[in-house]
């Protein structure tokens, strides 16, 4: 069905970026057949005008720009995050218990943990090894059916279907091996080790975690829903870099005197508060050595930071069928009803009057339906990472996202039609705003 090719493109983005740093290397591979140049933080940057670039930090969090042949007056941006919820595969992995090893683990970010219960699972991330050439990173993808956590049986535990505490250190520890001497049966260092073409011993460091296999699939009578693994956030990360990409190839003069960028960052699930997250200097100091290369002063800079425009693009709550009453009875989004431009009168999302004007009109220009967010008042809801980037480089910015079910499970699921709206809301925003 010609409507769902971009669910599909998005299903095998995402079934090929079981981490943060593979979601970066996607990115990036992609970027360079659209003839975007790499530049490292360590070099100095020679930008010119009409120019296409991007540059990475820790592998897990990447600025893609493109300058406009004319002097460039102000940055549009849009902002979404490379990471999900998952569980981390501590240093000392292994630990035995009733015949079999396991692998010892702690929660990243905040999912819901009875999701990832029995389904095959397995590791990704990346391992650092050292040769006569220095520190090398390698991507890790153990590409097979690994590990499971298996549920304890309702007889045994009479109240898992009434509110039962899930403790991270004793119910979600996955399987991996027979303990014991069988042919094959590799410990875990030595499985990652091997899978690098490296010996144990070789690798000096690891960030390691686990993913579901499965790969996403379209889901209802008209294929009208999507189901996957990481909708939160790949679904925004992947339409706007889409949007990003196909509007560089139209004509450059269209994006009057705007620098176009798209960034995608890591550790939105942990506050977003590291080196490579968007509360670091990392954007901040991107969008200043853009102006400093291009020659500008730093009053140009800050003129323009003033009249920039950044879009927040996280996955929103929609309206939960069994639920209704979780989300405000007027303010709440549907799937498949259009973009959702989100609320917080204490500041959690970024939009205001103002932002959510430009981006109406957007979507006006764009001819996509908008709907809005905005929590139940007496629940706290969540965050993202726009209002923490903005208290780095602060300039007017909407935040918003499609609608979605079940964010945080280890499979959500979302609207096939809301995806072809926010690829073209992120189209003609780098185009026309
Ligand atoms: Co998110």
């Amino acid at each position: 069905m010609i409507t769902n090719v971009n669910a599909e493109r998005l299903l095998d983005f995402i079934y090929e970026s079981p981490s943060p740093f593979h979601t970066i290397d996607n990115v990036e591979k992609n970027l360079i057949i659209n003839g975007y140049r790499k530049l490292e933080e360590r070099d100095a940057w020679e930008i010119e005008k009409g120019g296409k670039y991007f540059v990475n930090r820790n592998g897990s969090s990447i600025i893609a720009f493109r300058i406009p042949k004319s002097t460039p007056k102000a940055f549009h941006l849009v902002a979404s995050h490379s990471d999900s919820p998952t569980f981390k595969i501590k240093e000392n992995s292994e630990k035995k218990s009733a015949g079999v090893v396991q692998l010892s683990t702690e929660k990243y970010g905040g999912m819901l943990i009875a999701t990832w219960f029995d389904r095959p699972l397995s590791v990704a991330g990346r391992v650092v090894i050292k040769d006569e050439k220095g520190f090398q990173i390698k991507l890790v993808n153990i590409d097979k059916n690994l590990l499971i956590i298996p549920s304890v049986a309702i007889h045994m535990n009479r109240d898992a279907n009434t509110g039962f505490e899930y403790k991270a250190n004793v119910d979600t520890l996955p399987l991996y091996r027979m303990d014991g001497e069988e042919v094959g049966s590799l410990d875990f260092d030595t499985l990652i080790a091997k899978s690098v073409g490296h010996k144990p011993e070789e690798i000096l460091g690891k960030d390691l975690f686990l993913y579901l296999r499965e790969r996403g699939s379209l889901l209802g009578p008209e294929e009208e829903f999507i189901g996957s693994p990481r909708l939160d956030d790949l679904e925004c990360a992947f339409s706007s870099f889409v949007g990003f990409i196909e509007a560089g190839q139209a004509d450059f003069a269209r994006e009057k005197n705007a620098i176009a960028v798209c960034g995608i960052f890591d550790n939105e699930e942990v506050g977003s508060d590291t080196k490579q997250g968007a509360g670091s200097n990392f954007l901040r100091d991107v969008l200043r050595r853009i102006t400093i290369s291009l020659g500008l002063e730093e009053e140009d800079y800050l003129r323009m930071i003033a009249d920039s425009f950044m879009i927040s693009a996280d996955n929103a709550h929609a309206k939960h069928p069994n639920h209704p009453e979780f989300s405000d009875a007027e303010n709440a989004p549907i799937i498949n009803g259009g973009v959702v431009i989100k609320y917080n009168a204490n500041q959690k999302y970024t939009t205001d009057a103002f932002s959510a004007a430009v981006f109406k009109d957007i979507c006006n220009k764009a001819e996509v339906p908008y709907q809005v967010y905005a929590n139940r008042s007496d629940m706290a809801g969540g965050s993202t990472l726009g209002s923490i980037s903005n208290t780095k480089v602060g300039m007017a910015s909407v935040d918003i996202g499609v609608a979605q079910l079940a964010m945080h499970s280890a499979y959500e699921t979302a609207g096939t039609s809301d995806l072809d709206h926010l690829i073209k809301v992120m189209k003609t925003f780098y185009e026309e705003k």
